[in-house]
């Protein structure tokens, strides 16, 4: 493993964190671990691809996995001991055992994967019992469970990290690199979302994850809001001198999720009837504080090609990741054409993250970022860092899902972010451009 930062990185870094807890925040600085001490709840698909990413990072010890189907702690004990370390221990007595094994007294960190409804609960119960959290996406689906992240953090001092995988893809990490150089000037706008044709996902026959249908049925909102908002979040410094200040939110009719039914299962199965909340189309517009606009669609119901729609519009260009990464700079791009991103620009442009990870990332999840990111989590912690993305991050990113079905219900009226560094968004430094 390399140096992680260099010193004035270091040292901004551990300033951040010595600030804020001065102020009374979360995100302090703490002491170095020599290995990180982890424990898993959740271990399903996302949770065993989470894990499999820990290890590789080779500075973490896991101490205890948890999940309700005691299968799927087998198969991760084994992934464990398969890497060479000792066998975890299991916690699979049910739907609460997670709170037993935040309160064992050798974990340094407990990480979720579980189904949106536990995210809250699981970080909660490790952060009151004195480890930090790191959790899948989104951290919270209410309002009131953002508010209480924020304030266990707060109280506890631990981290609350939102694993926002796509922060770290390579085209999301090179605009964040642009940008803080300057090349697109003042920025103004910016797009993206998550856009996934999960019709067969939301009806796996498999019991166990038909939750991801359940909120479907249940709410018209954004659903699923960060890993579009995460890496538009770190090019516009939101929380670090900026902020998300306010949003509107219109959907469209729901249809596609009930024809897929019909067509799949017959006009008379369970499918085929149920009422669908969620419209196949979300569309929010949100302005922040510096005044851009940024637009945010979701749309996990309709037939279509995967695409988060990322995309960065500043004084001096603009940049976009889908269907293709184009860019186009005043003054350096022939006149109204686009050019190739990573062609023209990449030499140039490459997060040091990238140059420097990229080999040891090859055949990890999702193109090499989720190892990128275990990777940060992990030197971070390790370290007592700062971890790139905290508990106020994981808060303003997962509140657009209740502000967006307020705006929905309510005529796509204007809806306020609430403030849940409580002015704390003004002295934040943004975050540094990270070496590994
Ligand atoms: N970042 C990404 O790219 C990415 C990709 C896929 C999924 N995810 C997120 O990961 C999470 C899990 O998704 P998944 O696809 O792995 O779902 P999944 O249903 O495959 O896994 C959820 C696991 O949680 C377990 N579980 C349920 N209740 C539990 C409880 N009370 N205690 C302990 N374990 C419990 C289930 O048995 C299952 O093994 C979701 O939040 C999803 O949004 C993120």
């Amino acid at each position: 493993m390399g140096t992680g930062c260099n010193r004035r990185q270091f040292l901004r870094g551990a300033a951040a964190g010595w600030a804020a807890l001065a102020a009374g925040g979360a995100g302090a600085a703490e002491e170095p671990l020599p290995k990180l001490r982890v424990g898993f709840v959740g271990v399903g698909n996302r949770g065993r691809s989470d894990l499999r990413e820990l290890l590789l990072t080779g500075g973490v010890e896991v101490r205890a996995i948890c999940d309700i189907v005691e299968a799927k702690v087998v198969q991760a004990q084994k992934m464990v001991t398969d890497a060479g370390l000792p066998k975890p221990a299991e916690y699979s007595r049910g739907p609460e055992d997670y709170k037993r094994l935040c309160e064992r007294d050798d974990l340094d960190l407990v990480c979720t994967a579980t189904p949106w409804e536990l995210h809250t609960p699981v970080c909660v119960a490790a952060m009151k019992a004195g480890k930090h959290a790191a959790t899948e996406v989104p951290a919270a689906i209410t309002l009131e469970e953002c508010w209480e992240l924020v304030e266990t953090s707060e109280k506890t001092g631990r981290h609350c990290i939102m694993m926002e995988n796509c922060n770290y893809d390579r085209v999301e990490l090179m605009v964040l690199n642009m940008v803080r150089q300057g090349l697109l000037g003042d920025l103004v706008h910016a797009r993206c979302g998550y856009l996934h044709d999960l019709r067969a996902g939301k009806f796996n026959p498999r019991r166990d994850v038909l939750w991801r249908l359940q909120h479907s049925i249940r709410r018209n909102a954004d659903l699923y809001p960060t890993h579009g908002l995460g890496p538009v979040a770190q090019c516009l410094n939101i929380n670090r001198g900026n902020q998300f200040d306010h949003l509107v939110s219109m959907s469209s009719k729901s249809q596609s999720l009930h024809d897929y039914a019909v067509e799949t299962f017959g006009p008379d199965s369970w499918e085929a009837k149920l009422d669908i909340a969620l419209g196949d189309v979300v569309t929010t517009l949100i302005r922040t504080r510096a005044g851009q606009t940024i637009v945010v669609t979701h749309d996990t119901n309709t037939p279509r090609p995967y695409s988060r729609d990322f995309l960065i519009q500043g004084t001096k260009g603009i940049v976009r990741k889908y269907p293709a990464a184009k860019i186009y700079i005043d003054k350096r791009s022939p006149r109204h054409r686009w050019e190739d991103l990573l062609e023209n620009y990449a030499d140039e442009y490459e997060h040091p993250l990238w140059r420097a990870l990229r080999e040891r990332a090859k055949g990890s999840g999702h193109g090499g970022m989720d190892f990128i990111q275990a990777y940060r989590l992990v030197y971070c912690l390790r370290r007592g860092l700062p971890p790139d993305s905290d508990v106020y991050d994981a808060a303003a990113l997962s509140a657009v899902t209740e502000l967006s079905e307020r705006s929905i219900g309510n005529r796509s009226r204007t809806v306020d972010f609430p403030d849940f560094t409580r002015g704390g968004w003004m002295r934040r430094e943004p975050l540094g451009i990270v070496e590994a």
